[in-house]
């Protein structure tokens, strides 16, 4: 079964065609990252705009790479939420008006569980059910039981801040750029994790996370002596990662043997970060639980990852009508 996915929740436009949830027979992504990079974060109506513009390129060059037509796609998957309403209906509206033009069945996917679906792609085996996953974007940030394909338990959840938006959040503080997660994922690797003492918060037994504590942190040393530069610069995101990765394997680690499972996956766009694909790996190594994260290229915003989810709801016989509409918020709990 071949599935057209299609991504519009945020800042990338993003379409594939997916062979059977696993196979990446041609995809693409337009990064609006160039145009919103002046403000330091993404507009959400510039973002709608762009969509508008780059969906029908996007999804011509997927169609392209597969060496497929319109005509050989057997379901379309679409991201409803969460995400900017205004952007996710670009792609919500194509969606329906080739379904309803080609007769091709439609379904509606949870950006998030899209997300946990990356990790069957690409000839990966894959954890089987139930695993625990550890979901860690710029949005959310959440420990979740998957019991199955699209049938998920919320463990825990940021309280504040996502890991992402916080990687974000203290770059733009540091002048480093939108989005900043990876400049600061490289410039920690020469730092010295142990150089600036920041919070190592919820030392509790919850499985909820927070990170506004370490963002506030580094603002306060950013007040008291201006910006870093230099090895000092690379010291702070080093001291930053550290405090992020702690408490996300921490609770990662609480939630592992609070649930006796066996398998974790890692997944969204932090889970690209290399400290903390480190840090899970020895984790797991030394908890001898098997780990699963996607190629860094599947952890960020990707719409193999939405055709992925998509193929396994349209196989359950799913289908959604011409009231299917955008969402902003969505729980992963929420059936789609
Ligand atoms: O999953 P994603 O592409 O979009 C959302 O669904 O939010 O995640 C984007 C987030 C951004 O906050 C970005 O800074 C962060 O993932 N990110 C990283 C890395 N690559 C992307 N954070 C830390 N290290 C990275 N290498
Ligand atoms: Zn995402």
């Amino acid at each position: 079964m071949l599935v057209l996915g299609l991504e519009s929740s945020c800042d990338e436009t993003a379409a594939a065609l997916v062979e059977d949830g696993v196979r990446v027979r041609g995809d693409a992504v337009a990064s609006q990252v160039d145009v919103h990079a002046e403000w330091g974060g993404v507009v959400p109506e510039i973002a709608s705009r762009h969509h508008v513009i780059n969906l029908i390129p996007v999804l011509q060059t997927a169609l392209d790479r597969a060496g497929a037509r319109l005509d050989d796609v057997d379901g379309i998957a679409v991201t409803r939420g969460p995400g900017l309403v205004g952007a996710l209906l670009v792609g919500v509206q194509a969606a329906k008006a080739m379904a309803w033009a080609r007769g091709i069945p439609l379904v509606g996917v949870n950006h998030l569980e899209g997300h946990l679906s990356a990790v069957w792609l690409d000839g990966a085996q894959g954890p089987g059910f139930p695993h625990l996953a550890l979901l860690v974007s710029g949005g959310h940030s959440e420990l979740v039981i998957a019991r199955d394909h699209g049938v998920f338990e919320v463990l825990g959840a940021t309280r504040d801040d996502a890991a992402g938006e916080a990687f974000d959040k203290v770059g733009k503080m540091l002048g480093l750029g939108y989005p900043a997660g990876p400049v600061i994922d490289k410039l920690a690797q020469t730092g010295d994790p142990k150089a600036f003492a920041l919070p190592r918060p919820m030392r509790g037994r919850g499985l909820d996370f927070s990170f506004s504590g370490m963002k506030t942190a580094v603002l306060t040393i950013v007040q008291r002596e201006g910006v870093p530069t230099g090895q000092r610069l690379a010291d702070l995101c080093a001291s930053f990662q550290a405090s992020v990765i702690d408490q996300l394997v921490r609770k990662t680690h609480a939630a592992i043997e609070q649930h006796h499972v066996k398998q974790l996956q890692v997944a969204g766009g932090v889970a690209a970060n290399r400290g903390l694909r480190a840090a899970v790996g020895e984790l797991c190594t030394s908890l001898g639980v098997e780990l699963f994260v996607p190629s860094p290229a599947r952890c960020t915003d990707n719409a193999a990852m939405i055709a992925a989810a998509g193929y396994w709801r349209l196989q359950r016989g799913e289908r959604a009508d011409l009231t299917l509409n955008a969402t902003a918020t969505l729980p992963l709990s929420e059936p789609a």
